[in-house]
Order: structure tokens, then sequence, then C-alpha cells
């Protein structure tokens, strides 16, 4: 039997899908597979955990903010048109492959101690999102910049703001759920 303890960081290895490649062009590949990597399968997930332990608001707000990745996609791909379908990153698949072991033992965990599981959660979210708006897409942004690709660095400008966003959307849910008897 494949057991598995989810701590904090299991589930970032999970989720956490996304490499920067060699250059621009794999890296920006990786991160619209990493976008839709949240829309369809990490904050979906994230979401029934927390409907599952009790906290019907923070499953809202995972859901919402899945949508919102499905928009980042979307700007993303658009820009990168010219590159055709974005082949699957070797981690994305990793982390879908490992998904399937932490959602056989997810539930049992909630039933334990759902508190705890939705916690954990929300600190990955949290983590995946500052990475994100503080390292990659400001990264892309400069390249951008420096390659005069204006258009570009505005998009990923806007990208940045909505991760940041979302860091502080789930900061707040985090804190709400701390004081929380
Ligand atoms: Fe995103
Ligand atoms: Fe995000």
């Amino acid at each position: 039997m494949n057991k598995c303890n989810i701590t904090e960081d299991t589930i970032y290895q999970c989720f956490a899908a996304a490499m920067q490649g060699d250059n621009l062009s794999t890296t920006a590949k990786s991160f619209v597979d990493v976008e839709e990597y949240e829309n369809q399968v990490m904050y979906p997930e994230f979401s029934r955990w927390a409907r599952k332990a009790g906290y019907p608001q923070i499953a809202e707000l995972f859901l919402k903010v899945a949508g919102e990745e499905k928009l980042h996609a979307t700007w993303l791909r658009k820009m990168y048109e010219d590159m055709g379908i974005p082949p699957r990153g070797e981690d994305t698949q990793r982390a879908i492959d490992a998904l399937a072991t932490i959602r056989k033992n997810s539930d049992a965990l909630i039933e334990a101690d759902p508190k705890t599981v939705i916690e954990k959660a929300l600190k990955v979210a949290i983590k995946v999102e500052q990475r994100e708006y503080r390292d990659i897409y400001p990264s892309f942004r400069d390249q951008a910049i420096k390659a005069g690709q204006h258009d570009a660095a505005e998009i990923y400008q806007r990208v940045i703001n909505s991760e940041e966003q979302h860091a502080h959307w789930f900061e707040a849910a985090l804190k709400e759920l701390e004081v929380a008897a």
C-alpha cells in the first residue's frame, strides 16, 4: 500500500507543478500548462477538501481562483499562439500522478482532522501564488521589457496583479480559519 502522510511539503511538491525551463519559450509553455493545472486539478481538489471539511466559504474561494487561473491560461496562450499547443510539461505529469496518492488519503485525513488539512491547502496555495507574483511572472515581464515586447510585458503585469490578489485572499482566509475555534 502506498502510504501518504500529507504534510505541507508533500502537498506543495504535488501541486507546485511548474519548473522554470532553460529558456523563455519552454518556461512559458510550461506555465500555460500550470495555469490549466491550477484551474482543472489543484484548486478544484482543494475546493473539494474544504467542502468536505465543512468550510463552504473557503471551498467557494478556491473555485473562484480556479476560474481566474483559466483566464491566465487564456491570456498567455493567446500571447504564445504562434508556438502551437503547449505540450504537457514533465513536472505537471509528475504532479498529476502524485495527486492520485494524495486523493486516496485525503478523505480519511479530512475526517480525522479537517481544519489541519485545509490549513495546509491554504498554505500551499499561498506559497504557489507568492512564487508566481514575486518571482516567476516578474522575471517573464522583465525579459519582455528587455526585448522591447511591451504588450507581452503588460499581460505579464496583469497576471502578476491577479496572482498577488489570490495570495492575499488566501492569506485572509487562513487568518480567519486560524482564529476560528
Ligand atoms: Fe494564475
Ligand atoms: Fe493564482
